[in-house]
């Protein structure tokens, strides 16, 4: 059922970003289940675009073995489009991501792009965000300095054991937060020493998001 949701979303998606398309178009991918989806749809317009910039090793391998070529964000310009799943989005587009661990580079790819679209099935869709633990990235040497740091406003911060991200650091989940004003707890929390990335995209979040449900799929302009 949520898989089928996910995939829903996915073609949503893909059919908008369609038309947009040209031989020179470079898009940002996402990471997770639902990205996975998008990645399969987009093996079919593969000749359509040039490549895309992956947000994680698992995408760069997913869209490498479709034959989409990989690309060095490094080497190309703003890309005009983002494509990514959440963990929890509001209806101004604002996210919980990192679920997967690969939030710094989604974070990166979305600062990258003109748009970024977040494709999610209606489980995610909530009123405040919160309810999913905060992902954080951490440098691993900072690990209890920056969970002192969370457990200090209210949260309760687990390490999630054994897992390193794609860039060698570890995450903290961190459960409890109120993040009633998401935007300003994105922006201190990372000011923190040791944080290198929290999972709140406020900042730069979403400018549309596609939203299975048991109706068909929403499509929300954030505005
Ligand atoms: C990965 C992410 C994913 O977008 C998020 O976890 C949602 O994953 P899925 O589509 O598998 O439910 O932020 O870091």
């Amino acid at each position: 059922m949520s898989d089928d949701r996910k995939r829903a979303a996915a073609e949503a998606a893909l059919e908008r970003i369609r038309p947009l398309l040209d031989s020179n178009t470079v898009l940002g991918v996402g990471t997770g289940s639902t990205a996975d989806h998008f990645i399969d749809g987009l093996a079919k317009l593969r000749h359509a675009f040039d490549g895309a910039v992956a947000s994680s090793r698992a995408t760069e391998e997913r869209l490498r073995g479709h034959g989409i070529p990989v690309l060095d964000l490094n080497a190309v310009g703003p890309l005009p489009l983002y494509v990514d799943g959440a963990d929890e989005t509001t209806r101004e587009g604002f996210l919980i991501k990192g679920g997967g661990g690969a939030l710094t580079r989604e974070k990166i790819v979305a600062e990258a792009s003109e748009r970024f679209l977040c494709i999610v099935d209606e489980r995610k869709l909530v009123g405040r965000l919160g309810a999913f633990p905060l992902p954080v990235e951490v440098v691993p040497m900072a690990r209890s300095l920056v969970a002192r740091w969370f457990a200090g406003v209210g949260g309760l911060p687990e390490p999630r054991e054994g897992f390193v991200t794609d860039n060698g650091f570890g995450i903290l989940d961190v459960a409890e937060l109120d993040l009633t004003d998401a935007a300003a707890f994105e922006a201190r929390a990372e000011q923190v020493p040791g944080v290198l990335t929290c999972g709140l995209f406020c900042r730069r979040g979403a400018d549309e998001v596609f939203c299975a449900g048991p109706g068909g799929v929403e499509h929300i302009d954030c505005g």
